[in-house]
């Protein structure tokens, strides 16, 4: 069989995506975002994600047709993100997945939201290196994981035991005055400020934590930290400097998500290191990764940042992978699963 054509739904939060694939080759990527309608209310509002969903996905599945030149009726299959996400989200993606399974007589895979942000590295450096280390870093799920075959077995190594990274930018950029979601704001704020500036806590990196959480992170002490810095800072009247607090925030972040996927690859004899997620496109987690991992003779893999934040081609490329691996596809029944383990890369 030729490399198999796919076409990928994303709808876990608040971007619509439709993506298509032929084998690793990216020939469409429609994304529309609800982000806007959600920023006055400093986080996404569930009901109006799903709202949006509804309105975006036709229009965008015509314009990832138009862009890729094919029909829908030339797919070899689909795939959608079954979970995790908001359920009302995930819902909207699923059933219009599943209707052009039926209605077009093609095999539907129901796949893993952060399975498909590991996998979509395929689409700009080629095969995935097996086993590799991928660091999952997006606003709902920070994980390390042991990846032996993306589509059919992911071991967890740790994840964080609070908020996710992303979620630290977001909430750290509100305590800043910066806008939603704060991640490229702070990413923007921190390239003129000095990281150094402010000596931030590195969660879960002392010798008694590590015994027990040596792959885990946890970024809600550093969040307060920032929060009690600048209540401080303002109390005694100094003016807050949002440039160095959003630099030297951010430098602990990434240090922390830095030291422990080096000795992930470096304690499991793994020397490829592939990071994803929407914090994945912060500039400073790239750079720093790449010195890191050049020092560590690591193979770093990190996809391009729009390839790194939710779409639809993550989603068809894991599905493109599915497919040329001889992977069973889905039943129709599979739900939208809001909490999908990562050990599930597929639905049954
Ligand atoms: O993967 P993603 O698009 O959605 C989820 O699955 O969660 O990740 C969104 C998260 C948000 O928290 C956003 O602030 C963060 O990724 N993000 C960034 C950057 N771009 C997006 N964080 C740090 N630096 C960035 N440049
Ligand atoms: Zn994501």
């Amino acid at each position: 069989m030729s490399e198999p054509l796919v076409l990928g739904i994303e709808t876990s939060c608040d971007e619509t995506g439709v993506g298509i694939v032929r084998g690793t080759t990216l020939l469409a990527d429609e994304i529309a975002s609800s982000v806007e309608q959600h920023a006055r209310f400093g986080g996404v509002v569930p009901e109006v994600a799903s709202r949006a969903h509804l309105e975006a996905m036709v229009p965008a599945l015509e314009r990832a047709c138009a862009t890729a030149g094919i029909k829908l009726d030339d797919v070899d299959a689909l795939a959608v993100t079954a979970g995790p996400g908001l359920a009302g989200a995930l819902l909207v993606g699923v059933a219009a997945a599943k209707s052009l399974a039926v209605a077009l007589g093609k095999p539907i895979y129901g796949v893993n939201h952060l399975a498909a942000h590991v996998c979509v590295d395929q689409l700009e450096h080629g095969q995935l290196d097996e086993p590799s280390i991928a660091l999952l870093v997006s606003g709902g799920h920070s994980s390390l994981l042991l990846v032996p075959d993306i589509t059919n077995e992911v071991v967890q190594l740790g994840q964080t035991i609070d908020d996710a990274a992303g979620e630290a930018f977001d909430k750290v950029a509100r305590v800043l005055g910066l806008p939603f979601p704060g991640g490229p704001y702070i990413d923007q704020a921190a390239q003129d400020g000095n990281p150094l500036a402010i000596d931030f806590p590195r969660g879960l990196t002392n010798p008694k934590d590590l015994e027990k959480h040596r792959f885990d992170v946890s970024f809600s002490g550093l969040k307060t930290a920032v929060a009690r810095w600048v209540e401080r800072e303002q109390a005694t009247g100094n003016k807050v400097i949002v440039n160095d607090v959003a630099a030297s925030f951010q430098e602990a972040v990434v240090d922390v998500l830095l030291r422990k996927a080096i000795d992930a690859c470096l304690s499991n004899d793994v020397n490829t290191l592939v990071i994803g997620g929407g914090v994945a496109a912060n500039s400073r987690l790239r750079t720093v990764a790449s010195q890191r991992c050049a020092e560590h003779k690591i193979n770093l893999r990190i996809p391009s940042p729009k390839l790194c934040t939710d779409n639809g081609a993550m989603v068809a490329a894991l599905g493109s992978e599915l497919v040329r691996r001889g992977r069973n596809p889905s039943s129709l029944d599979f739900p939208a699963s809001s909490a999908m383990s990562i050990k599930l890369p597929v639905a049954h």
